[in-house]
């Protein structure tokens, strides 16, 4: 192993650092899907959603359960049961049962490589007629939005409406609800984990460490 801890990769290792705090504050990519859909209502006249942090991470949990169903040509084919809102997203993210509200509609869609929130909502989540008049339903009051990348994987995107009444639904237990491992949801300031960069850059910085220590002992 000592061959190969070279001056390169301590070079290396710190560009792929540099990239990691770079990408971490490119902060979270859900809320500008939140703000791009209520620009696109209120530029139709309809009034703009909550953006609810309580909505957002069960969205965010409805696409951990469909993290395998991702096809080939970024069709996302996942049906979990209804029940699973209240028996296992709820639980799940520590919102509140009993302020567990209607969901008025969702939009799932899943995509083989990373986009960007404006290339996620058009090509992935609001893609035809169908989806867009789900956007500019009257019957919502609230959105949450979630987003999860799996290791050599698909990224998935997920949003869910409700038409709940704003200032009492999905109340996260302490105000935060709980945290979660993987993925990121809108409403709160929480940078997004989205495994893929993180999970080798991780191996990067743990491999240069080795060869750092080792190289130490073999000093003294
Ligand atoms: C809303 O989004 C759709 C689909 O991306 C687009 O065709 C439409 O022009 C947008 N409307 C506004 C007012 O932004
Ligand atoms: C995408 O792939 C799925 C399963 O592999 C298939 O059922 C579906 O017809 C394909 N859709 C398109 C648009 O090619
Ligand atoms: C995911 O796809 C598998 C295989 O097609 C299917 O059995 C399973 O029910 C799907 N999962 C969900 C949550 O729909
Ligand atoms: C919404 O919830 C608040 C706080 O619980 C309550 O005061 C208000 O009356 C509710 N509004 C509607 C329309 O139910």
């Amino acid at each position: 192993m000592s061959r190969q801890c070279s001056w390169r990769i301590y070079i290396f290792s710190l560009i792929v650092l540099l990239a990691v705090v770079s990408a971490k504050s490119d902060g979270n990519p859900t809320n500008d899907i939140v703000d791009f859909i209520n620009a696109n209502r209120t530029g139709s006249k309809l009034p703009k959603l909550s953006n609810s942090p309580g909505l957002g991470c069960m969205a965010l949990q409805l696409l951990l359960q469909c993290t395998k169903n991702c096809s080939n040509n970024n069709t996302l084919d996942c049906h979990p049961p209804e029940v699973d809102i209240t028996e296992v997203y709820a639980p799940n993210c520590g919102v509140e049962l009993p302020t567990v509200d209607t969901i008025s509609g969702r939009l799932l869609g899943c995509f083989w490589k990373p986009l960007d929130p404006e290339q996620a909502l058009s090509a992935v989540l609001v893609p035809n007629k169908k989806s867009l008049s789900l956007v500019q339903s009257k019957e919502h009051s609230e959105v949450g939005v979630g987003y999860v990348g799996v290791h050599h994987g698909p990224f998935l995107w997920g949003v869910l409406f409700s038409s709940g009444n704003t200032s009492s639904s999905f109340v996260l237990e302490g105000g935060k609800g709980i945290e979660q491992r993987s993925g990121c949801f809108s409403g709160i300031n929480v940078p997004c984990n989205v495994g893929n960069k993180l999970l080798l850059t991780e191996k990067i910085l743990m491999f240069s460490i080795s060869c750092l220590i080792l190289q130490v002992v073999l000093l003294v």
